[in-house]
């Protein structure tokens, strides 16, 4: 109910799961998402002045399977199991105490203080709340949700034994969590069968689309069995859209950098796990590339593929703003690229060999969106 209320943006004009559709494969299909402020669901929402968030949408899918989350990875479980995010101190011991399901359960925390995702400039009083004011922002939600009996009898029936008024936003956070981590986690795909014994689960295409993701140093960071390394490498995509304050502008995003302030660590971004890839178009961190096929010849020859890469696969009002800095993105392009070159025939295997990395299962995710949700705001469906 949380994940799809409204209630939850300052104001009460967006969700979370409007960028994440259930309908759309838990994504926007959007270059980049479009925050408050707007209207329609997926590909036909639209913002009256035509905004958009630095960054893409990335898909619910399997996330039990990452300790780090947003494509810097700036909420993230460290290795001695202790939790690191943006807010620092404000995410309290008691708050970390309520977590369930690590460094996810705090995930629910952050594009609500974000001002262009759902908080707002004005209107309301979350937006009245200074940037650093994390606790505010969080204390000024449970008395929304405090104010709805029908929230209070649900928190409660969740958390047994904690009245709502010793609740914190922690709770609705770490609930946000469980329902991804019940409803998204897709892992009985072709490939998994198939690593289970059963040959009849890959055509002959797929199988030499797989030997080539293997020999091509695909799996060196979309490792074996989850698909990804909890790490973070420059792939040389290019950047577009408003950016994240990084560059001259402002209009560049420097990736995990911006986490961690070290410079080698510049332009680079999260490894996505592949599972259910073909159902989250468009792919890369700014929704750079339009199609699986795509993303995937530009592997082939990588630092030429950026040189040409062509503009008009993306939303056409974002066309004009990829960035002209494709020297400074190789500058730091991960070294183990470098030598990839495919056969003829290649690009096209691999593609197939990633549709075998679908869960059936996944492909309609609409039993999951609520009929109504206790504070009686609309629905996005
Ligand atoms: C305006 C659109 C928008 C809204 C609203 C939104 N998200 Fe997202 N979500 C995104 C984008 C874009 C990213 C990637 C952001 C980044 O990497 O900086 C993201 C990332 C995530 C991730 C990380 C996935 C991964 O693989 O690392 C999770 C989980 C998530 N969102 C859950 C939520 C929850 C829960 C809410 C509501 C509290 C929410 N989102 C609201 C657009 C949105
Ligand atoms: C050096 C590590 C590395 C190697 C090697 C690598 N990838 Fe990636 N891959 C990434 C990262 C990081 C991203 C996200 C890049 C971005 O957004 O800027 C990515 C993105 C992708 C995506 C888009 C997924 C999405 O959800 O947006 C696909 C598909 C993909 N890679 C396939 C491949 C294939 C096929 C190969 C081998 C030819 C390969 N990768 C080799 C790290 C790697």
């Amino acid at each position: 109910m949380l994940a799809f209320d409204k209630i939850l943006s300052g104001n009460q004009d967006i969700s979370c799961m409007t960028c994440h559709p259930p309908s759309f494969g838990s994504t926007d299909r959007r270059t980049l998402s479009i925050g408050q402020g707007a209207t329609g669901v997926g590909p036909s929402r639209v913002h009256p002045s035509g905004t958009f968030i630095p960054r893409n949408s990335p898909p619910l899918f399997n996330l039990h399977l990452q300790r780090s989350f947003f494509w810097d990875g700036r909420v993230e479980e460290l290795e001695n199991g202790s939790l690191s995010t943006p807010a620092g101190a404000q995410v309290t011991a008691g708050m970390e105490a309520t977590f369930e399901f690590g460094a996810l359960s705090a995930v629910g925390l952050f594009p609500v203080m974000s001002r262009a995702e759902m908080r707002a400039e004005t209107g309301n009083e979350l937006a009245a709340r200074a940037d650093g004011d994390f606790t505010g922002v969080w204390a000024d939600l449970m008395t929304r949700l405090g104010a709805i009996a029908e929230y209070r009898t649900m928190f409660e029936a969740a958390y047994p034994g904690t009245t709502f008024d010793n609740m914190t936003f922690a709770h609705a956070s770490n609930a946000i969590g469980g329902f991804i981590l019940s409803e998204f986690a897709f892992v009985d795909t072709g490939w998994d069968l198939f690593l289970l014994g059963d040959d009849s689960q890959l055509s002959n295409t797929q199988l030499e689309g797989a030997l080539s993701f293997m020999n091509q140093r695909c799996l060196r960071c979309h490792e074996a069995d989850n698909l990804i390394d909890d790490g973070f490498h420059n792939v040389a995509t290019p950047q577009l859209g408003p950016g994240r304050g990084n560059g001259p502008g402002g209009l560049d995003d420097f990736g995990r950098e911006g986490v961690t302030g070290d410079p080698d660590d510049r332009r680079r971004f999260k490894t996505p796990q592949l599972r259910n890839v073909e159902l989250s178009a468009p792919y890369g961190h700014a929704g750079q590339f339009a199609d699986l096929f795509t993303i995937v010849e530009h592997y082939d020859d990588i630092d030429a593929r950026l040189l040409e890469y062509d503009a008009t696969q993306v939303e056409t009002a974002l066309q004009s703003t990829v960035l002209d800095n494709f020297a400074d993105i190789l500058l730091n392009r991960d070294t183990i690229l470098a030598p990839i070159e495919f056969d003829e025939g290649e690009a096209e295997n691999i593609t197939a060999f990633l549709l075998s990395m679908t869960d059936a299962a996944a492909r309609d995710l609409t039993a999951v969106i609520p009929a109504t949700v206790p504070s009686g705001l609309e629905v996005d469906r």
